[in-house]
């Protein structure tokens, strides 16, 4: 067969093409190679990696930042190392979703610079534009954060943690610092000077900055998100003792119909079971001051487990909802946990309320209703015989009617065939919720960890009533309508899926005892 010659202008055109398709290619692939240094994947099927939680695609994390909803988006920023999985120099991870449940993983979002590490910090949306930072048609994303100055640090100096800010105008995916950083110096003498969160208080027409400075939180104004005028103080000597203060929120709730405000404060050590964890105070707030409701003395908890930390709240949330999500591990173990590609989960996103307990206003916890759109499928747990689930992801619902009941140890045995297992219940007699996780498996990693956990019971209903939410190394309970929260994680060296009720001699009274296999979201 006689072969055509080529048509040289053909020919040549083809060359050309082949030239663009390469160049194409080369650049496809240095894309694809940047987005995944940004966001390592993951296939989120290593040991001990929860299935329906938010757990960062590889390495290290730690509390959660930024929490901003904006046009259907849930944002979720974290500390985030990159490289290891121990702390170091923190930059911003950046996950979004759109229901809470589902997370898609974003390329990082802020990188240390000449000012320092990108410490803990929060968003806003700023759509009166107030900062001048909007260019084309979306309301800026504006992140307030602190830097962290390592070279200051290591000179013994005072003034290491400074405040900055940066902006968006694509909906979170690319950051500008602003030129004018830092934009609060400190020269308050305070070395923990830190973790500002920022929001519009609409009574008073401004944006307010709560920070956490050593012992106190200090809170600022500022008309343009740049410049910031300090308004007042609170504490110190405001509830526990534990210092350093550390991620401060501030949000308006109702009580019985009436405008209370909470400001959530997490402590570096001192919590109710032991290490880190978030108290909270309720009082009023006009824009400037913080006044606490109760006695300075008085002392409440988020969460009595010991694994939900530098918990924050969601701006603008829809439907008026006030979300928050915790940080679900503890500063006495989290860079010693046994899991090999990454460390650190956040806890369900959930949702706070007020109601009144004597003549406290308390704060009460739920997973978000979202939640049970995991529910897979139903089962009843009976007094003789252990269920056996498919999964580690499961629901439990308990309801107890404790006027008719002579048992004095009530609760649910989570285990494996290996013998490991943690129990959740409750103990009438000291009217005590526990969990105890001292033969939950892996545990010689920390002195501290293998243990049994409680949390004082608030309601006095004759109907004890437990949720327990667990996926693969996390346990959440939320007792009487979230009135009390214990978050606890755990190392089983084999999923936990036999599920058995407790109780010790005497009777028991259920009234409902079932619960759900529920579905992952990775
Ligand atoms: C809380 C915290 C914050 C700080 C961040 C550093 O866990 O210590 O106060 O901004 O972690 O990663």
């Amino acid at each position: 067969m006689k072969l055509k010659p080529l048509n040289p202008a053909v020919h040549h055109s083809t060359r050309y093409n082949m030239k663009i398709s390469a160049c194409l290619f080369l650049c496809l692939f240095i894309t694809i190679q940047v987005l995944a240094q940004n966001s390592p994947s993951a296939d989120y099927r290593e040991e001990h990696r929860p299935q329906f939680h938010f757990s960062p695609p590889a390495k290290w994390m730690n509390d959660p930042n930024g929490l901003v909803y904006y046009e259907g988006e849930y944002h979720l920023f974290y500390q985030y190392y990159p490289e290891a999985t121990v702390w170091g120099p923190m930059h911003w991870g950046h996950a979004v979703s759109k229901d809470l449940l589902r997370w898609e993983n974003l390329p990082i979002a802020l990188f240390p610079d000449k000012h320092g590490y990108i410490f803990s910090g929060s968003a806003v949306i700023d759509s009166k534009n107030t900062s001048g930072f909007k260019q084309g048609p979306n309301a800026p994303m504006v992140a307030m954060f602190t830097y962290h100055l390592m070279e200051g640090e290591k000179a013994g100096k005072s003034d290491f943690q400074t405040q900055g800010i940066a902006y968006s105008n694509d909906k979170g995916r690319t950051w500008t610092k602003y030129e004018g950083n830092p934009v609060i110096r400190n020269e308050s003498g305070i070395r923990d000077f830190r973790d500002p969160k920022v929001f519009w208080h609409e009574a008073s027409g401004q944006w307010v900055m709560i920070l956490a400075a050593g012992d106190r939180a200090h809170i600022y104004n500022s008309p343009d998100l740049k410049s910031w005028t300090k308004a007042s103080e609170f504490g110190p000597g405001q509830g526990a003792p534990g210092k350093p203060w550390e991620c401060p929120d501030l949000f308006e709730l109702t009580a019985d119909g009436k405008s209370r405000w909470v400001m959530l404060v997490s402590l570096g050590n001192g919590a109710p079971n032991g290490g880190s964890g978030t108290e909270y105070f309720v009082g009023t707030f006009d824009g400037k001051t913080f006044k606490n409701d109760n006695p300075a003395s008085t002392t409440l908890w988020v969460d009595h487990g010991t694994d939900n930390y530098a918990g924050v709240t969601w701006n603008n949330a829809p439907y008026g909802r006030r979300l928050f999500i915790g940080w679900m591990s503890n500063w006495a173990y989290s860079q010693k946990v046994p899991t090999e590609k990454w460390r650190s989960v956040m806890t369900l996103p959930r949702e706070l309320s007020l109601f009144k307990s004597g003549n406290l206003t308390l704060l009460a916890s739920k997973p978000v209703k979202e939640v049970e759109k995991l529910r897979k499928s139903r089962f009843v747990l009976d007094m003789k015989k252990p269920y056996h689930a498919t999964s580690a992801l499961q629901e439990v619902l308990l309801e107890i009617d404790l006027s008719k009941t002579t048992s004095t140890d009530i609760g649910l045995e989570i285990s494996n065939k290996k013998g490991e297992k943690i129990i959740v219940g409750f103990d009438v007699k000291a009217g005590q919720f526990y969990i105890d996780r001292t033969e939950a498996g892996k545990r010689t990693f920390s002195d501290v960890f293998a243990a049994r956990h409680t949390a004082k019971r608030v309601s006095g209903s004759n109907i004890m009533k437990m949720r327990l939410l667990l996926d693969t190394s996390t346990a959440e309970l939320f007792a009487d309508d979230g009135s009390v929260v214990m978050s606890d994680i755990f190392f089983p060296n084999e999923d936990f899926k036999t599920l058995k009720l407790l109780q010790n001699t005497g009777s028991l009274k259920v009234i409902k005892a079932e619960g759900f296999e529920l579905k992952g979201t990775w």
